[in-house]
């Protein structure tokens, strides 16, 4: 099978209805997508990309009122939540109803539920009136992407299309929301921060950090997002620049986590490419959208690397 990338939206919305899986640009990252009432088809998602099957998949949908249909009971607070930040990088964990096939959520009595604002993947939800569950589209556990070269970098022969749609505007996958009687807790930290969803409930937001008493969240693996060249995290980066064989990944250089999200990935997997030894990343001030990159670099890491007596110390998490 040749994987070719597309610029037309019926050809894409075409290959949803027939139930096979295609790259698909989202402003997060590109997403793997699927018709997510079609479980054949969407077991075609975790065979493509090698996903355990105990990871559920989030279904993209166009509306509010998709939303309401494919769940059992929409928490009050999601509607405020859809008001402020949908369509947009924001995921709402929702008790599902039998629309929604087992293989989706890997038997949990949970939806992930998703509007994304990308022009092109609205297109293909309206054009094929189907419901998109849609992962990154990289292999498991490795490096999302944010172009459409990334995705056939990764996924070439194993679909027949990528839909072309630009480089992500956001570059950081969503922020995952679950919402227990009323607690709210951020299950995965993404574009949308802690601060901002708070101000909008008026109340103070968990984050899980794999001790809270939850709902499995299976989603929540230690390594994730891991370029093949090993990458250990350092507050030293400056000691490590002139050594030949290591690659540097300092996403403070951007001055503005915006642009430090937006090129996360590609710097991720630009320092793949350079054949070295190790990829050595400094860590960006965890405020705000800071908490979500970083999120992203400890689970891309192998561990701490620290220059001591001029010797190179890695220490394995
Ligand atoms: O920005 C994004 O969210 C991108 C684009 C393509 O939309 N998608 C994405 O999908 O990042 P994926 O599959 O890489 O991550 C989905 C996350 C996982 O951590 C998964 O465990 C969690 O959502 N998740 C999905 N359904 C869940 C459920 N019912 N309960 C708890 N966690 C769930
Ligand atoms: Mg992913």
């Amino acid at each position: 099978m040749k994987t070719s990338i597309i610029y037309d939206t019926d050809l894409a919305a075409f290959e949803i209805i027939k139930g096979n899986v295609i790259g698909l640009p989202t402003e997060t990252v590109y997403g793997l997508g699927a018709d997510a009432e079609n479980p054949i088809a969407v077991l075609k998602i975790y065979k493509t990309k090698n996903r355990p099957s105990f990871n559920p998949l989030i279904v993209h949908v166009k509306d509010i009122e998709d939303i309401i249909k494919y769940s059992v009971e929409v928490p009050s607070v999601v509607y405020d939540l859809v008001d402020a930040f949908s369509p947009g990088p924001i995921t709402y964990i929702v008790p599902r109803n039998n629309l929604i096939p087992d293989i989706v959520t890997a038997d949990m009595y949970s939806v992930a539920m998703r509007i994304p604002s990308h022009e092109l993947f609205r297109e293909v939800l309206i054009k094929s009136g189907k419901p998109i569950a849609a992962p990154s589209a990289n292999m498991f556990g490795k490096v999302s992407p944010t172009t459409a070269d990334d995705v056939l970098n990764d996924l070439d022969g194993k679909i027949n299309y990528v839909l072309e749609g630009g480089k992500c505007s956001i570059g950081i996958e969503s922020t995952v929301l679950s919402f227990k009687e009323d607690e709210i807790i951020i299950l995965r930290p993404g574009f949308i921060t802690k601060e901002q969803i708070e101000k909008v409930v008026n109340k103070k937001v968990a984050i899980f950090d794999g001790t809270n008493a939850l709902p499995e969240s299976p989603g929540m693996l230690k390594n994730h997002y891991a370029p093949n060249t090993p990458l250990y995290l350092t507050s030293d980066i400056d000691h490590f620049k002139n050594i030949p064989n290591i690659g540097i990944v300092d996403l403070n250089l951007y001055g503005y986590l915006e642009l430090s999200a937006l090129n996360l990935f590609s710097e991720l997997r630009k320092a793949d490419e350079g054949n070295f030894d190790y990829i050595v990343a400094k860590e960006v001030d965890n405020a705000g959208l800071g908490f979500a990159i970083n999120d992203r670099l400890h689970k891309a890491s192998q561990g701490y690397a620290e220059f001591i007596n001029g010797k190179i110390i890695f220490k394995k998490k």
